[in-house]
């Protein structure tokens, strides 16, 4: 039984890196002989796609070269990772309106045709089925359905549509939302944690 976390923020004293933790402890009690991976992608140094990457995924991996295997190495070391999770959490901040860079250069890795997704005639089909995931964001304004802003949120729809296009469609989203400093801050957090307390034992009963 594998948990594979993945953080994206910036910044070491983070909340979204506190609640992924908070998420992996709860994990791991109710796994005691589970593996927790962790996949900091502040510190992973993640390429940008170029024209050797995409010629390198698109020839059968049969007749790779030395220099493309290389190109390919740390996608595909990615998306072992995947691979072997039973669970996912993602530790997800709001940047801009959306994601951190790191994760969408880490999403560029991962997305590959015939590893994680394939195209058939009838459209693409996600190969990554059977495994839960739990994207954590935080944010500094509120962007829930029935608030003002909730038309500016590109985090959740952009990772569920993504997700799902690789085959990981159960996929649950916990918000700590307001997270500029105050009382209302400490409230979503302490509100994120009871839903990450409760939902990191319920994936555990669910995989085993
Ligand atoms: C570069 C940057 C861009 C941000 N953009 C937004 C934004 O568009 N909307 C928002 O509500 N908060 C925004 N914030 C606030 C963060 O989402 C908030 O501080 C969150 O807690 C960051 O997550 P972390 O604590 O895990 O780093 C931004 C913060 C930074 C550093």
């Amino acid at each position: 039984m594998k948990l594979l976390r993945i953080d994206s923020s910036a910044r070491r004293n983070s909340v979204s890196r506190h609640l992924t933790a908070r998420f992996a402890e709860a994990w791991q009690q109710e796994h005691p002989e589970g593996e927790v991976i962790e996949r900091d992608l502040a510190t992973t140094t993640l390429p940008h796609i170029t024209d050797e990457w995409v010629q390198a995924v698109h020839s059968n991996p049969a007749t790779l070269n030395a220099d493309q295997k290389q190109v390919l190495e740390i996608s595909d070391a990615l998306v072992a990772e995947l691979v072997e999770a039973d669970t996912i959490v993602i530790g997800a901040p709001m940047y801009n309106f959306a994601i951190p860079a790191p994760l969408k250069a880490w999403i560029d890795q991962v997305v590959r045709v015939g590893k994680t997704v394939l195209f058939a005639a009838t459209g693409p089909q996600g190969i990554l089925t059977g495994k839960k995931v739990f994207v954590i964001t935080s944010r500094g304004g509120a962007f829930r359905p029935g608030t003002p802003t909730e038309r500016f949120d590109y985090q959740e729809p952009y990772l569920r549509h993504i997700l799902g296009f690789i085959g990981l469609t159960d996929v649950t989203f916990i918000h700590a939302e307001n997270q500029k400093p105050g009382a209302q801050a400490e409230l979503a957090k302490a509100e994120a944690i009871s839903q990450i307390e409760h939902l990191a034992g319920g994936a555990a009963h669910s995989a085993a």
